[in-house]
């Protein structure tokens, strides 16, 4: 099915995990499709192999935490192709240490990509999506912005600021027809999660493999879940099947934040 034919899809973070799935998902089902990352050399890659599936494909290096940069992209995407129907607001880091060892420069680093960065890429795309009057803006956020656990502060405040940013601005766009939302999924099996089990195991005297064997025996679906089971849902709100859905935060976690 193409159901994005003749739309763009702008994905941040596109190089790797959820958000190349979304790149893939998007170029699949018919969509131009704006790759934006800070790694280059992997979002050429990914840019290269999204347009033998689809409409087209560009690599744009962005760095989320950048206004100019993020105008810079932005600015490229409308040349190219006018208009802007979806962003996938992806680009996201992990870091995780006790309370008492979270310096300041390591708080400020992870809130300007997870939460500034999404504050920005939506206020880029807004005035577009609302003179359009159509649009739909995903924001990945995370279980941890719905729970939270021990030596997570900034990764769990960040996540949940995306809640709270993704509702506010779905209060603004709504009478233009654009519909946001975010995703809370739960652990997605990509490179931040494998980086996390080596990290977060460690603390606990555990191996990587074990730690990720442990969360998915939590999880009621007792297992973790695939990048591209993120980007179906992904679509799902990018699609007419959710024109009526909007400042939601969906969790896409096996049931995990439920039990
Ligand atoms: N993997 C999981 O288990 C999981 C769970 C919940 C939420 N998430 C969230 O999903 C999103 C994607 O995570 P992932 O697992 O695919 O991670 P990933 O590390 O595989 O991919 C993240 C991408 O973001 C890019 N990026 C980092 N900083 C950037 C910046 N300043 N500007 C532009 N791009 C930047 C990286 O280069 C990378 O390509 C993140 O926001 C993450 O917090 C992931």
């Amino acid at each position: 099915m193409k159901r994005f034919e003749n739309q763009v899809a702008v994905i941040t973070g596109a190089a790797n995990g959820i958000g190349k799935a979304c790149a893939q998902r998007f170029a699949q089902e018919g969509a131009f499709v704006a790759c934006l990352d800070v790694t280059d050399e992997l979002n050429q890659a990914i840019a290269e192999e999204v347009r033998s599936l689809g409409a087209g494909a560009i690599a744009l290096h962005c760095d989320v935490t950048d206004p100019e940069s993020i105008k810079t992209a932005i600015d490229t995407v409308m040349e190219k192709w006018g208009r802007v129907d979806i962003l996938v607001a992806s680009a996201g880091i992990y870091t995780g240490s006790p309370l008492v060892e979270v310096s300041l420069n390591q708080w400020s680093r992870l809130i300007d990509i997870n939460l500034t960065g999404v504050f920005l890429t939506n206020q880029a795309v807004a005035p577009i999506m609302m003179k359009q009057r159509s649009g739909s803006i995903i924001n990945i956020s995370s279980m941890a912005g719905k729970t939270s656990w021990p030596a997570s502060a900034e990764y769990s405040a960040s996540k949940s600021g995306v809640i709270g940013l993704t509702r506010s601005v779905a209060m603004e766009l709504a009478p233009y027809g654009a519909t946001v939302n975010a995703v809370c999924p739960g652990n997605t099996l990509t490179d931040m999660v494998r980086g996390v089990a080596g990290k977060v195991g460690a603390m606990d005297g555990m191996t990587g493999e074990e730690w990720l064997q442990m969360r998915a025996n939590d999880c009621p679906m007792k297992r973790l879940a695939e990048p591209w089971e993120m980007a179906g849902v992904c679509a799902f709100l990018a699609s007419e099947d959710s024109r009526y859905l909007t400042g939601q935060a969906i969790e896409v976690d096996g049931g995990m934040v439920m039990s």
